[in-house]
C-alpha cells in the first residue's frame, strides 16, 4: 500500500490546522473571493511538492492545469529561491497545461493520467475547477448537464489521486449571490460553487478570506480529520508564509 503524505502550504500556522498540510490520495479545495491567494498558494505548492519530505515536501514532479491563464513561471522561480531550490529546474519539473474550455479541460486530465503512469508525480493543481464549466453551461436549463460533466471530471481526478498517490489541489470560486442557496453556507455566508457534485468530491474544503491589512485567513470547512479551525497567512515574494 502506498504511504500517503502531507504537503506543506508554506505557512506553519496553516499547516498546523491541517495536521501538516494537504493530504495526498485526496482532493483538496480552497475557495474564496478574488485576491485572497488561491493562485499564489497553487504556485507555492508547485515548489513545495519538489522539496524533501522532511521539509514538508513531496519529492516529486508537478502538473498544473491552468483554466484561468494565471500561471507565472517567474513566480515559481522566486518561490524556489526562498526554499533554496534551483529556479530553472523547479520550473522544468512542472508539466503545464492550459485549458480553454471545459471539454478540453477534461481531455487534458485524461492525458495527464497517461503521463502520471511514468511515475514521480506528487501534485496536480487545477486552477480553477469550475470556471470553464460555468462559462460553457451558463443557461438555467444546462445546469444538470454541467453537473453531470463536472461529476465525471471529478471522478477521474479522485481516481488519479488514489492511483498515483497525488495531492490533488483545486481552487474554486464563491457564489456571487449568497442568497441563491442555503446549502454549504460557510462563514459570512460565503459558499463554494459546484453544488453537491463538488462537495461530494472534495475531501478537504477550506474557505479563504481577507483579514486585517495584508493578512489572509484560511478556515477549514470540511475535513475528515481536522476540526474547523482558522489560521492566518500572508502572501510574500516567496509565496504563502506566516
Ligand atoms: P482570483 O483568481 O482573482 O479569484 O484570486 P486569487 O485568490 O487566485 O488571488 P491570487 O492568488 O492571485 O492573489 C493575489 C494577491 O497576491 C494580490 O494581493 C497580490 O498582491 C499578491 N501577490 C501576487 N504576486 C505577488 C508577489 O510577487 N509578491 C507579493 N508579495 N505578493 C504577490
Ligand atoms: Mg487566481
Amino acid at each position: 500500500r502506498k504511504a500517503c503524505f502531507r504537503l506543506s502550504t508554506g505557512s506553519k500556522s496553516w499547516d498546523a490546522i491541517l495536521n501538516g498540510g494537504f493530504q495526498s490520495m485526496s482532493i483538496n479545495e480552497v475557495f474564496g473571493e478574488f485576491r485572497c491567494g488561491k493562485t499564489q498558494l497553487a504556485h507555492t505548492l508547485c515548489v513545495v511538492a519538489q522539496l524533501p519530505k522532511e521539509q514538508g515536501g513531496g519529492e516529486g514532479k508537478v502538473a498544473y492545469l491552468d483554466a484561468e491563464g494565471t500561471f507565472r513561471p517567474e513566480r515559481i522561480q522566486q518561490i524556489a529561491e526562498r526554499f533554496g531550490l534551483d529556479p530553472d529546474k523547479t520550473v522544468e519539473n512542472i508539466t503545464y497545461v492550459r485549458a480553454v474550455n471545459s471539454e478540453l479541460q477534461d481531455e487534458h486530465v485524461s492525458e495527464l493520467n497517461e503521463n502520471f503512469a511514468s511515475g514521480g508525480y506528487r501534485l496536480l493543481v487545477v486552477d480553477s475547477i469550475c470556471a470553464l464549466f460555468r462559462v460553457d453551461f451558463c443557461g438555467r436549463g444546462e445546469l444538470a448537464d454541467r453537473q453531470n460533466k463536472l461529476g465525471t471530471h471529478l471522478r477521474k481526478l479522485c481516481h488519479m489521486a488514489e492511483e498515483f498517490n497525488l495531492v490533488v489541489f483545486m481552487t474554486n470560486q464563491v457564489q456571487s449571490d449568497p442568497g441563491a442557496s442555503a446549502l454549504f453556507a460557510g462563514a459570512d455566508g460565503r459558499k463554494p460553487i459546484g453544488g453537491h457534485v463538488l462537495a461530494h468530491a472534495s475531501t478537504t474544503r477550506i474557505l479563504l478570506r481577507k483579514g486585517r491589512g495584508e493578512e489572509r485567513v484560511a478556515k477549514i470547512q470540511d475535513s475528515p480529520d481536522c476540526p474547523e479551525k482558522e489560521a492566518t497567512y500572508i502572501i510574500t515574494n516567496g509565496g504563502i508564509n506566516d
